[in-house]
């Protein structure tokens, strides 16, 4: 098999509160994508982090009677320690506070300055505080900004223009770019549009938390051409070579669709300025919405992880997500989906399996796994069944179907379920030892194929039931499950959640 290189970035969560529902989706999505990439063998790298200048995060330090950096130090390890608790396997973690990354930007400000494409001029327009950037004034009349003031200065500007019709033809020749197909469409839709410059400043003596633009001290940079550069700073670029070649271009960068323009249309052209090849894919996602609005801070009417982890452990958190949004579009929380889909798919189905194998075999073989024996029709189907499994999951996975992934692995298990109803081991035990046998040993090492697949979402609780079926590092191929093997007694994997106690 030829090994590839997989490299995935989120985007760098604002530190202006700690994190939501919203932040961790776009992370555990990341996080399911890097670890099915290492089982599948895959060069893995896994960047995320933190944006931490900006007006709103000046502003969010003042309210606090905080130094924008002592905010900051106070903020970040709330996301990176909500990430170890989310079961995140990140390679890294950027701060755009850190000398690897404000270093890396002064000398991407100087060279695309040196070559022309940064200059200054004199600026009156609407801006949007809220957005913190110039807004049009078809935008501001759309009264989706809120904060719009006109404001005059003189600033620095990026000539995203001369880039216009090369990005319109990299998109058009690149079909796969932009995804899903519908945010592709709405960004070729944009860009029929004139495409302005972007202003990249501010002056110190209206905003001074950012980075100092090196060819002029009275000005920083402006937060996007800060933040954006991370994907690169992260990973070595103007400051080892063989790093950063080795992972750029990125594999895969997901957003969500709030800031497609902004990656889409400003990220590449800064990246054909630099001369450097634009990202494979850039990802947007919906958005989760709590009954019709976005989960936003501003809204007040976020979910905060630790809560949901608190009451039904990390792994039903990471599966909930997965499973409920499909990637293109929005999905909706509620506490009663969240119980619903926990009882019907994890307690019902997938614990279910695993209570009834190991009690079956408790009883009839004294907890050792039995022999498979020789196959009968029935079997067959199931073992066909798992033996594809596999394959057709990593085609949905490189699909980005996550949710049709975890429903492909779900309807193995429950046609598990059924088939032991159907075989009823219990009564064949009674008259047919060898029989009962087959079927639990099919069942329990479908269940076990499935767990490995599962691994990427639920890392522990996969773990567990590999464990507790005495393979833990077993792998897709059938027969894994080693008969002979004693089966230890264990708690049930995800007891039912009783609607009276909903309280999510
Ligand atoms: N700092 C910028 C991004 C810079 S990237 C170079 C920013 N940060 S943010 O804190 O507002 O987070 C943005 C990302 O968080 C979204 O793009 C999305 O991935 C995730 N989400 C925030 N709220 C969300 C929902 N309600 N639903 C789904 N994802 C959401 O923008």
């Amino acid at each position: 098999m030829i090994k590839s290189k997989f490299y995935v970035t989120t985007p760098i969560y604002y530190v202006n509160d700690a994190p939501h529902i919203g932040h961790a989706y776009t992370t555990i999505l990341a996080d399911v994508l890097a670890r099915f990439h290492r089982e599948l063998g895959d060069d893995v790298y896994f960047l995320t982090g933190v944006d931490e200048h900006g007006q709103k995060v000046q502003q969010a330090a003042e309210k606090r009677g905080l130094t924008p950096k002592q905010h900051c130090d106070d903020l970040a390890p709330r996301f990176s320690s909500l990430w170890k608790e989310l079961g995140i396997s990140n390679d890294d973690f950027i701060r755009t506070t850190e000398e690897r990354h404000t270093k890396v930007v002064q000398a991407i400000l100087q060279k695309v300055y040196d070559s022309g494409d940064i200059y200054q001029k004199e600026y009156t327009g609407l801006y949007s505080v809220a957005e913190e950037r110039f807004i049009t004034e078809k935008e501001s009349e759309s009264g989706q900004f809120r904060d719009v003031k006109v404001l005059k200065e003189k600033n620095y500007f990026f000539k995203m223009s001369k880039y216009h019709e090369r990005l319109i033809k990299y998109i058009e020749d690149h079909p796969d770019f932009i995804r899903p197909e519908h945010r592709r469409n709405e960004m070729l839709g944009f860009l029929r549009q004139p495409l302005g410059d972007l202003c990249i400043s501010r002056p110190k003596s209206r905003l001074n938390w950012g980075i100092e633009i090196p060819f002029d001290r009275d000005y920083v940079t402006y937060v996007w051409f800060d933040a954006l550069i991370n994907y690169i700073s992260g990973i070595g670029y103007c400051s080892d070579n063989v790093r950063f070649n080795r992972w750029w271009p990125v594999s895969v960068q997901l957003i969500g669709k709030d800031i497609l323009t902004t990656h889409c249309v400003y990220w590449t052209t800064m990246l054909l300025a630099l001369d450097l090849p634009l990202p494979e894919i850039i990802f947007a996602h919906g958005w989760w919405l709590m009954g019709d609005s976005k989960m936003s801070k501003s809204l007040g009417n976020v979910v905060r992880p630790l809560d949901l982890i608190a009451q039904h452990g990390v792994d039903a958190v990471r599966y909930y997500l997965m499973s409920e949004m499909n990637l293109g579009s929005d999905a909706n929380f509620t506490p009663e989906n969240f119980i619903k889909r926990y009882n019907s798919d994890l307690a019902n189905d997938f614990g279910n399996l695993l209570n009834r194998v190991s009690g079956l075999i408790g009883k009839y073989f004294d907890g050792i796994v039995p022999a498979q024996g020789e196959l009968m029709e029935a079997d067959r189907v199931i073992q066909e069944m798992t033996a594809t499994l596999g394959a057709r999951v990593e085609i949905l996975i490189r699909a980005y179907k996550v949710d049709a992934a975890l429903n492909i692995i779900m309807d193995l298990i429950r046609a598990v379920n059924k088939y032991m109803e159907v075989q009823a081991p219990w009564k064949l035990a009674k008259t047919d030892l060898p029989a009962a046998g087959r079927v639990l040993y099919m069942s329990t090492e479908a269940l076990r194929v499935a767990a490995v697949l599962l691994r990427a979402v639920m890392p522990q609780k996969a773990a567990l039931v590999l464990e507790i079926l005495g393979v833990p590092a077993s792998g897709l191929a059938w027969g894994g499950l080693q008969p002979g093997v004693k089966l230890p007694v264990f708690p049930p994997l995800f007891p039912r959640i009783e609607l009276a106690e909903k309280t999510v």
